[in-house]
């Protein structure tokens, strides 16, 4: 029986974020190129993309490329970024079919030109589909944007558009990337290792974390079942007793 009957429809995450890792070791124990293994994982971000949205998911965001990615050695960034570039001309369609809309969180301004450009078209594109949104980190941190925002709820306080007393959770959290996103219910992690690498921060803070032995170029369909039905047997208490928990009858 596939993890897919055992979902409750009704109980689905809305937000599902997922830090794709293991291209590299799954490539190595092919005896193939790293970049192998980030080839494979365009098949895995679109099964996952397709499923999250025939689930009934309404945002999915994916760490794609870290802002500490770009330490590592400048023929794997290179094929990452012409990986990346191939992949919105030739997706957007898809997209479009699915009835999906991109977008980005980062530091899209670091990207290359064309990678800009072909993003900012697909973006364009896919504006008005309303089934899904799809998130793409790219050159992405969780400190990069927590700065950001402070730099940015500074200049507004400069110019007297906000006050210090002003500032809360739901206040600060507009001024992040994910603004106008909820926070994730679910964070899953591929390929065994147990870290947050430094996304989202602080959207995640009661977001439920599953860790799947998988390595991302091998995570399918099926996994992704199996992460939702794992997510849906637990109880969520946000600092609550379970006994509140069931007599509320709230999760929240
Ligand atoms: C982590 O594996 C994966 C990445 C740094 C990049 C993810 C990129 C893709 C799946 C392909 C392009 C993406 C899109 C959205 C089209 P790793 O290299 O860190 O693996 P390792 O930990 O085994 O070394």
């Amino acid at each position: 029986m596939s993890f897919k009957d055992k979902i409750d429809l009704d109980n689905l995450p809305q937000h599902i974020a997922i830090i794709m890792d293991g291209n590299g070791r799954w490539a190595r124990q092919k005896r193939k190129p790293r970049t192998f293994g980030h080839k494979h994982g365009v098949t895995s971000v679109r099964e996952a993309t397709e499923t999250a949205a025939e689930l009934g998911v309404k945002y999915l965001t994916l760490y794609a490329f870290s802002t500490e990615n770009w330490k590592r050695p400048k023929f794997e960034i290179d094929a990452l970024m012409h990986l990346l570039l191939q992949s919105i001309r030739t997706e957007t369609t898809k997209l479009n079919k699915n009835n999906i809309r991109l977008n980005t969180i980062g530091d899209i301004e670091s990207l290359p030109v064309a990678i800009r450009k072909s993003l900012k078209d697909a973006i364009e594109q896919t504006s008005g589909n309303t089934r899904m949104t799809l998130t793409l980190a790219l050159s992405y941190s969780a400190r990069w944007e927590i700065i950001q925002a402070t730099k940015n709820i500074v200049r507004e306080i400069q110019q007297t558009r906000l006050s210090a007393e002003e500032i809360n959770e739901s206040v600060f959290s507009s001024f992040l990337n994910t603004g106008s996103m909820p926070d994730p219910e679910l964070l899953i992690r591929t390929s065994s290792d147990f870290r947050i690498s430094n996304f989202l921060l602080w959207q995640i803070a009661y977001t439920e974390l599953y860790f799947s032995p998988k390595f991302w170029p091998d995570f399918r369909k099926e996994d992704l079942y199996e992460a939702i039905f794992d997510f849906q047997q637990r109880e969520r208490r946000f600092g609550k007793t379970g006994e509140q928990i069931l007599k509320d009858g709230i999760n929240d």
